[in-house]
């Protein structure tokens, strides 16, 4: 039976009353509340229309009726832990490996994103018998503890950083320590990784794990330069430990042209471990570590056994394989090239006319455009950013920023995302950033005493 809606007031009071103040809300100061959504879309309880341009969880469009009824379907039949023979879990482990170079053939299934790295953390310091982690400046990886630990992005802010773990650069050629000019950013960056190693050594201190997300999303929508995970892997592997590619928020044909993110390195470039999440399961809480035999079975060797309740359980596998099926379908990936590329086309034209735009960079329908104060220092245009994602929300388009800086906009929409949503995105910024341009020159005036 349905209950009775709320109005949004109450809602939010009792959300204030009832909820941890640190579960955050999108626009806290004018919440949306969403009671639908289908697609690219979103509707609030007033049967409003939202353009969807966050979420890379509803990967192949919210509640997907295929993905809906596989889950349907099966719950009616039966959902169960992993310790029982089902179909479902193997069929999906084999569906998953298809898309994975070889050497990526164990799998593990889990419910987070969190969890998945968890036991990524776990495998690799029982493979390599090494406790420390190298990790990219401003990454996050998850909420447990351990993750926390190997976040730069949270442990800034809470106790700081542990003596087993240590912070790279971002390799980001726009804002970071080597940028376009520099003649060699590959090497540059991957040094700053083997100087970590080496200084690490000197401690005594020996490293089990390089985490990296295959595409930084938290640390800014960055596209690492091609070759620079070969290189740190080289010097990863070297120190005795694994290249752990966390591709949770980037993973299952988001960069359209391939499948994994980190595959735009280079087709000779293979993780040792792969995290996954968020848009393996459309909504639904699923997570997968996809390893080598060799690690798996180091981690099997101590004899104890891992048991996750609901990991890998037949609904949730069901629902895996119904969106794997669905990116088949509707040949996702291709569209993803496709509408992303129009979509970086429009947004480059952006570019030239507003400085407010200071880059705009991305792969398929992952897609980052940093916003810029001044074109010489690229200071962030927070502010900017702030104010335009406000401002967006009046015109019926949700958009999030990201960044150490908050101010690259970051669009990763659900993979149905159109041409024409696109375009109907890029004429709003448009719209809207010379409006900001105007009222700014207006001020300036005002200031200065001209008319
Ligand atoms: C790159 C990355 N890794 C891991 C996680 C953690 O995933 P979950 O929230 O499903 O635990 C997140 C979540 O935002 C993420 O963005």
């Amino acid at each position: 039976m349905r209950r009775a809606q709320r109005s949004r007031q109450e809602t939010l009071s009792l959300r204030r009353q009832l909820i941890g103040s640190s579960c955050k809300l999108f626009y806290p100061n004018d919440p949306l509340k969403i009671v639908k959504a289908r697609g690219q879309y979103m509707y609030d309880e007033n049967g409003r229309q939202y353009l969807d341009c966050i979420n890379n969880v509803a990967h192949v469009g919210h509640c997907h009726p295929d993905v809906v009824k596989a889950a349907h379907e099966q719950n009616q039949l039966l959902n169960t832990n992993s310790r029982y023979l089902h179909d479902n879990l193997t069929d999906y482990a084999e569906r998953l490996s298809e898309k994975l170079p070889d050497k990526l053939c164990t799998f593990y299934f889990l419910n987070s994103g969190s969890e998945a790295n968890d036991l990524a953390l776990r495998m690799a310091r029982q493979f390599t018998k090494h406790e420390d982690v190298i990790v990219l400046d401003h990454a996050y990886h998850g909420h447990l503890t351990s993750l926390i630990d190997i976040s730069p992005y949270k442990f800034r802010n809470l106790g700081g950083q542990k003596e087993w773990v240590h912070v790279a650069p971002v390799p980001d050629t726009y804002r970071g320590l080597y940028r376009e000019d520099h003649e060699d950013p590959v090497t540059a960056y991957a040094n700053e990784v083997k100087n970590i190693i080496k200084q690490a050594h000197k401690k005594g201190r020996k490293i089990a794990a390089f985490f990296a997300e295959s595409l930084p999303s938290v640390g800014g929508q960055i596209l690492p330069p091609e070759g620079y995970f070969q290189k740190v892997a080289e010097h990863v592997h070297k120190a005795g430990g694994v290249f752990v590619a966390d591709e949770i928020q980037v993973g299952f044909g988001r960069v359209g042209k391939h499948f994994w993110a980190f595959q735009l390195q280079g087709e000779d470039f293979i993780p040792d471990i792969v995290t996954m999440g968020k848009p393996i399961g459309n909504g639904h809480p699923i997570a997968c570590v996809a390893t080598t035999k060799e690690i798996a079975e180091a981690f099997a060797a101590t004899g104890v056994e891992y048991f996750n309740t609901f990991g890998g359980n037949p609904v949730s596998c069901a629902i895996g394989l119904a969106v794997l099926d669905v990116i088949e379908k509707e040949q996702l990936q291709v569209h993803a090239t496709e509408v992303g590329n129009f979509f970086m086309k429009l947004l480059m034209e952006q570019k030239i006319k507003h400085p407010l735009i200071g880059d705009v960079r991305g792969s398929g329908l992952f897609i980052g455009v940093d916003l810029i104060k001044d074109q010489a220092k690229r200071t962030p245009a927070t502010e900017e950013a702030e104010y335009l994602i406000i401002r967006l929300k009046e015109e019926y388009i949700l958009l999030s920023t990201d960044g150490p800086g908050r101010n690259v906009l970051k669009f990763k929409p659900p993979m149905c995302f159109t041409m024409e949503d696109a375009k109907f995105v890029v004429d709003t910024i448009d719209k809207l950033l010379t409006d900001m341009e105007k009222e700014h020159l207006n001020q300036e005036k005002t200031s200065t005493g001209s008319t």
